[in-house]
């Protein structure tokens, strides 16, 4: 049985969701340079890059090295940029040397899929054994308040032709968000579910500290806006010790 985030972020995933959105990408990554306090950075790695709309934008300053596991969502990011280094994996076993990134982003939600915890600490491990001492991680994930206060249960939309039926849920032990997307078209009926760890602001410094990172700084939104119950975002800058 394969995960679910193996089956999602594939062909249906870029069928519907065809343009993820370039202007947040820049905005995120205008966030992450502002705030890397004079960090000299010769290689950085977007660790579960997509289709690749932030690597594009890190390759612009610096080498660039775009990791995913999604074979399809790598080959849009190849055809994109047919010069862009992209690396396909899992995040959980890292194929890179000890400490030869300076930076590392995990950008837009791209953590705590796993089932159990102790799977998203050998994340955090290898994205620390791949950081260099001195180098950063900017960890940029859901604001679990905001997911709970704002959660839409369902939504139907018509994309490009196929009707996609979308519910979302807290998980009934409240550890998971849970969005269950269902579509229709000719290719027939398909049901796809994308399941996101409730890991709050305490939960994601204590991790990356147990891990040897040092935790800098956390905002709350693309803008630089500070953290706060209602912010969309825990985007964490921590240091590697
Ligand atoms: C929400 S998407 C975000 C992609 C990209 N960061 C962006 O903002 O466009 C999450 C990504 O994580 C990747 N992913 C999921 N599980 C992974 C794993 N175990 N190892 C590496 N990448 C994984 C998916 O293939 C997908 O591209």
């Amino acid at each position: 049985m394969s995960e679910w985030f193996e089956r999602w972020f594939g062909e249906e995933y870029l069928a519907l969701y065809p343009h993820r959105d370039e202007r947040e990408a820049a905005a995120a990554l205008g966030l992450v340079e502002s705030n890397l306090g004079g960090l000299k950075v010769a290689r950085a790695l977007d660790l579960a890059c997509g289709a690749g709309r932030h690597s594009r934008l890190l390759k612009e300053r610096w080498a660039t090295t775009g990791f995913d596991l999604s074979a399809a969502l790598l080959a849009r990011a190849k055809a994109a940029d047919p010069d862009g280094f992209y690396v396909r994996g899992d995040m959980r076993a890292l194929p890179f040397v000890d400490h030869g990134f300076d930076l590392v982003v995990n950008l837009f939600t791209s953590f705590g899929y796993f089932d159990n915890d102790a799977q998203h600490l050998r994340v955090l491990a290898e994205v620390a054994r791949v950081t260099r001492r001195g180098g950063k991680f900017v960890l940029d994930f859901l604001n679990p308040d905001h997911v709970r206060s704002t959660l839409v249960p369902k939504e139907s939309s018509d994309v490009g032709g196929r009707s996609v039926e979308v519910r979302r849920e807290i998980s009934p032990d409240e550890r998971f968000v849970v969005k269950t997307i269902a579509s229709g078209g000719e290719a027939g009926d398909q049901t796809f579910v994308e399941r996101v760890r409730l890991f709050d602001r305490m939960d994601l410094e204590t991790m990356l500290e147990e891990s040897g990172f040092g935790v800098e700084q956390v905002l709350g939104d693309y803008a630089g806006g500070p953290h706060s119950e209602s912010s969309p975002r825990t985007i964490v800058f921590a240091i590697r010790e």
